[in-house]
């Protein structure tokens, strides 16, 4: 299927990650469609990517956790004919907590955007992108695909089974035109919530601390490269690695001070 004009779909499109990813790709001449929660954020950053890039931008105000919601938006493309040729599944919900006491809500929220959405939306859009001569599914997944973190323990495995899944996919896509590849960025400012965490860690969170921008550009030029796995930053992969050799035991404990101290800054800001 050549010469057909083809869209990247970014979920979480319009702010954070979602936009620097957007923005990169237009400024590489790629359509969009940028979902994410109908608000007016939407309608700016595609306004606003628009007019800098003069590319083709739709958009779809959405919530992905509503049951019927994925199987509406694949309507929606279908409906308009937009071909996707790239998806990248970016909406995620983050946040730490002591699970004791974590809601119902918050605990479906992590479940149903940042596992039960991707997936979904993987599935729908996989026979179409596979008619294609080449196309691409980007997932983004976290350094904490990783590590098993406390205070943080529903995020990091749902961020785990994006990293299981995607590696799984691209398996099973590996003879087809679809490459699979998995973004794993370290925390990044988006808000004043991303903000204070990092805070939290002092000197260790400045050393890993990469922009948004500076994450969409490596992401995308990887995938385009169909890189497994991508991790933005050397003092990350470093991270990495260090977790890989040090004890389990030595590993959780580490992690449990390092978060611990996160909990204690945002009950703070609460109070
Ligand atoms: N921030 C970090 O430090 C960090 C670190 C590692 C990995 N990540 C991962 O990177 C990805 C992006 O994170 P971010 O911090 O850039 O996210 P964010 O700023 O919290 O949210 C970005 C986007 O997701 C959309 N969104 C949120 N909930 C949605 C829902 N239920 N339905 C539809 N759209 C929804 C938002 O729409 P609205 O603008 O309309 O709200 C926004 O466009 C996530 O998967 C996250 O887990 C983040």
């Amino acid at each position: 299927m050549k010469n057909k004009e083809t869209y990247t779909l970014i979920t979480g499109g319009s702010g954070g990650l979602g936009k620097a990813l957007a923005e990169e790709c237009a400024g590489r001449g790629m359509n969009l469609i940028l979902v994410a929660l109908p608000d007016k954020d939407l309608t700016l950053t595609s306004e606003y990517i628009k007019n800098k890039y003069k590319v083709k931008v739709w958009i779809y105000g959405v919530d992905l956790v509503q049951r019927g919601a994925l199987e509406k938006i694949h309507a929606f493309c279908e409906h308009n004919g937009l071909t996707v040729n790239m998806l990248i599944n970016n909406a995620g919900a983050r946040g730490h907590t002591l699970f004791e006491k974590s809601s119902i809500d918050y605990n479906e929220l992590r479940i149903h955007l940042n596992v039960r959405a991707l997936v979904l939306l993987t599935r729908l859009f996989i026979p179409s992108m596979k008619k294609l001569d080449s196309a691409y599914i980007l997932n983004v997944g976290s350094i904490a695909s990783f590590f098993s973190i406390p205070f943080k323990s529903v995020y990091s495995a749902s961020k785990a089974f994006v990293l299981s899944f995607s590696k799984a996919l691209r398996g099973e896509l590996k003879h087809t035109s679809i490459k699979v590849s998995i973004l794993c960025p370290n925390a990044f400012n988006t808000d004043i919530h991303s903000d204070l965490s990092i805070k939290t860690h002092g000197i260790k969170g400045k050393i890993v601390l990469l922009t948004p921008e500076k994450i969409a550009k490596t992401g995308i030029k990887k995938l385009l490269k169909g890189k497994k796995i991508i991790i933005p930053g050397a003092a990350n992969k470093f991270l990495l690695w260090a977790g890989k050799i040090l004890p389990e035991t030595i590993k959780q404990r580490i992690l449990y001070h390092e978060f611990k101290k996160e909990l204690a800054v945002e009950r703070e800001r609460k109070e």
